[in-house]
């Protein structure tokens, strides 16, 4: 598709802005500036008039606070979108709130490229689309999360070589090898960093009879949370109700116990990328053996995962630069380059 001059000035006065829909939470680049935004994607809804009343960090702050009839909804879950009036609020928040910090508002309304999971159907793409046309954008761009993820991780996507990224969100790990601007061979698995949080949680209650929330079982996974032995023994205190008392009760856990808790779910994000890798033609290989398997995603922060998938693909394998951003920044740089990436974006049906 080519870009009407008109486009190109509206583009310069615009501002533009990429939009990473994560399941755990979404961040919104915006030309020029960067990652501006990173909220939770959660959305806070009256039951009874279904009014939103709060989105991102304010509707976690009530997540658990707030009378039955007002509830949290996560737009996105296990990585897809599943209530799309909800997703249309949540983009149309993050599109007003950057929108409107623009000198009065008088600024055309901006370009907006969207992250979306890999694998939706068109209908769940059309929906996007029109989610983020409704919420006020002047043109709707979609890509693949894995493609953002690799173009944020700075891996040549458009080349004739191959790439390999593996995202380990909140809700889906997913695989994928990049070559000519298309995705070659992936995979998409519904455990990641939610997953792990849910086996500190099992592995308290079978274990010790400890009833953990969701936010502790988290920040223990990321305080001494590994896939791999550490070099030193971290422990934390484990901090829940007990069980058969009902009250309250600390555990001092160690790194090890975590690490066995999360056996399971760690085995099954290896086994994808070891069979993405046995399904990838012999050339590619040979490329991505040069360049490392890169790995993004809040996922990749989990200790010695790292080690752990080398050792079993026989591959280098690197952490991208700032995990947690790479989605984001990969719609930025769609943004600030749409002409030369094109190709990489999925098709619309508004444009
Ligand atoms: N240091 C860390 N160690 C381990 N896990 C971490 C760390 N930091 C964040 N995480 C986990 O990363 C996950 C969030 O990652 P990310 O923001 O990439 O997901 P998302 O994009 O919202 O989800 P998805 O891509 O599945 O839609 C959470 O499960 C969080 O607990
Ligand atoms: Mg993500």
């Amino acid at each position: 598709m080519q870009f009407r001059p008109l486009d190109r000035i509206l583009g310069k006065l615009s501002q533009d802005i990429g939009i990473d829909l994560g399941t755990a939470y979404s961040l919104v680049y915006v030309r020029g500036k960067g990652v501006v935004i990173n909220e939770p994607s959660v959305v806070a809804i009256n039951k009874k008039t279904k009014q939103v009343l709060a989105i991102g960090d304010e509707a976690k702050k009530m997540v658990g606070r707030t009378p039955s009839h007002i509830v949290a909804i996560r737009p996105l879950v296990d990585g897809v979108i599943s209530d799309f009036e909800v997703t249309e609020a949540m983009l149309k928040y993050f599109i007003e709130k950057v929108h409107k910090s623009r000198f009065l508002s008088l600024a055309p309304r901006p370009r907006v490229v969207v992250g979306i999971p890999y694998g939706v159907t068109e209908v769940e793409r059309r929906a996007v689309e029109e989610a983020a046309l409704n919420a006020g954008a002047r043109q709707v761009f979609l890509i693949e999360e894995p493609m953002a993820a690799a173009i944020g991780a700075t891996l040549p996507v458009q080349d004739a070589t191959g790439s390999m990224i593996v995202d380990i969100g909140g809700g889906t790990t997913e695989v994928a090898v990049i070559s000519l601007g298309g995705i070659v061979t992936s995979r998409s698995l519904r455990v990641a960093g939610d997953e792990l949080n849910d086996d500190i949680i099992s592995y308290a209650r079978d274990q010790f009879n400890l009833l953990l929330g969701e936010r502790t079982a988290e920040d223990i996974k990321i305080a001494i949370g590994s896939a791999y032995p550490l070099a030193e023994r971290m422990t934390f205190p484990m901090r829940g109700r007990d069980l058969i008392s009902g009250l309250p009760k600390e555990i001092a856990i160690s790194d090890e116990e975590i690490r066995k808790a999360l056996t399971k779910s760690v085995a099954a994000i290896v086994d994808a990328v070891k069979l993405t890798v046995e399904e990838t033609p012999p050339e590619l290989l040979a490329d991505i053996m040069d360049r490392g398997i890169i790995l993004a995603g809040g996922g990749a922060l989990l200790r010695g995962l790292d080690k752990l998938l080398q050792e079993a693909t026989h591959m280098p394998v690197y952490i991208a630069e700032d995990p947690l951003s790479c989605v984001a920044r990969g719609t930025g740089q769609v943004l600030e380059n749409l002409d030369h990436l094109q190709e990489v974006l999925l098709p619309t049906v508004y444009r």
